[in-house]
């Protein structure tokens, strides 16, 4: 026998040095100032799609590649752990009646649903990619996905199969409403959802959420839904507590799950219950500000020790938006939070409501998704509400915009 091969020379992946970043958001505390592990005059190293070394510019080794910051301000890329994306039409009418003085209900959902049904897969495709790429030029690098504008096994199926080809955070939301055709037999929709829909839909998804709420699925409900999700290994995140008080929070916390969303109508043991959990309160104001309706009080999770996170909700109906930009100025200004919290909820707090720690933050080893401001501060993004302050993002270490 010869000697053995030499191993494949090479080198490793391209390097890149972003050098002279006025302020950087790590969101690691070992590596700078307070929570958000702020490193004032920063260098990062990125290495393929990772973030290699992240420290003082002064002290950066040499990379394959430069890219001057200009001492603007960087920060991860925001984390949007709640959407809804695979749907078709819009409702601009439904808006317009609720400007004029209309109360925003769950029934405006079968609306999107007949728009949906009747889209292609192809047309549903393009709609998502559009909203993703409208994202993605604003920041946002990870984004959550859910079904629930199908309603039959066939459609949930496909809305998570085309979700998924984009995203790993795909969310199985079949119970969003009861489907129209059992609107005289709810219980026959949640024998569906838990039983054919569920084993059509858990391949594809990673996630099952329920709207827990007056006029979609009551506590008994919504805890069957996700109970026979969890049994098929899918984790739960519940709707919860939007438009009224409900089980929805206490059901969320007792079942694990990993987020309670909207978290607008609570009594004291349901922050309580949220501050003594793993469950994260995901908080989005966006859906607030299109029903005109009273926003969740961040101040008073944050001050009981709850986690928080800051998602868009964007859908057709109650949040037509994907800006978390905007989300964080609504938060700041109505929400009680600091822009420091607001801007630590919408990508640590996202990525703790999706349960990862490769994004969220930037810290050797996450993956490289970084978001360049055109200001010198994070700040600046509950500071200069509307205005468009992405200068460059990157994704897994791919320059994106
Ligand atoms: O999160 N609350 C339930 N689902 C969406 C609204 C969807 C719609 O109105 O189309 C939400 O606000
Ligand atoms: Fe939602």
């Amino acid at each position: 026998m010869g000697p053995a091969p030499l191993p494949l020379e090479g080198k490793g992946p391209l390097s890149l040095l972003i050098t002279d970043i006025g302020t950087l958001v790590t969101n690691d505390p070992a590596l700078g100032s307070g929570p958000l592990g702020v490193v004032p005059d920063a260098a990062v190293v990125v290495e393929g799609s990772r973030i290699a070394w992240v420290g003082p510019a002064a002290a950066a080794p040499a990379a394959d590649e430069r890219f001057d910051a200009k001492h603007r301000a960087m920060l991860p890329g925001f984390v949007d752990s709640h959407a809804h994306l695979v749907f078709a039409g819009d409702r601009t009418a439904e808006f317009n009646a609720r400007m004029s003085g209309q109360a925003y209900t769950a029934g405006g959902i079968r609306t999107t649903v007949a728009a949906t049904r009747a889209a292609t897969d192809a047309e549903l495709d393009a709609n998502l990619v559009r909203f993703l790429r409208e994202a993605l030029h604003q920041g946002t690098t990870t984004v959550e996905c859910k079904s629930g504008y199908g309603l039959t096994v066939a459609d949930e199926a496909r809305a998570l199969r085309i979700a998924a080809s984009h995203t790993p955070e795909t969310t199985y939301l079949g119970a969003h409403v009861v489907a129209p055709e059992f609107a005289d037999d709810p219980a026959g929709y949640v024998d569906l959802v838990t039983g054919e829909m569920l084993d059509a839909c858990a391949p594809h998804a990673r996630w099952v959420d329920v709207f827990c709420e007056r006029g979609a699925f009551d506590g008994d409900q919504a805890r069957a839904i996700l109970t026979a999700g969890a049994e098929r290994g899918l984790i739960p995140r519940v709707h919860a507590n939007q438009l009224s008080y409900g089980p929805g929070v206490q059901l969320a916390v007792e079942l694990g799950a990993a987020s309670a969303d909207h978290c607008t109508h609570l009594t004291d043991e349901d922050v309580a219950a949220l501050a003594g959990s793993a469950t994260v309160a995901t908080l989005l104001p966006g859906a607030e500000f299109s029903t005109r309706a009273e926003y969740p009080n961040a101040r008073r999770l944050l001050d009981a020790g709850a986690t928080v996170a800051l998602s868009t909700d964007c859908n057709p109906g109650s949040s037509f938006t994907s800006s978390m930009a905007f989300c964080i100025a609504v938060a700041v200004r109505e929400m009680g939070m600091t822009p420091d919290e607001a801007v630590h909820a919408a990508t640590a707090g996202g990525a703790r409501a999706l349960r990862r720690t490769d994004v969220g933050v930037i810290t050797p080893g996450a993956r490289a998704d970084l978001l360049l401001l055109e200001a010198p501060s994070h700040v600046h993004l509950a500071y200069r509400p509307g205005v468009p302050l992405t200068a460059a993002v990157w994704r897994a270490g791919a320059r994106e915009f």
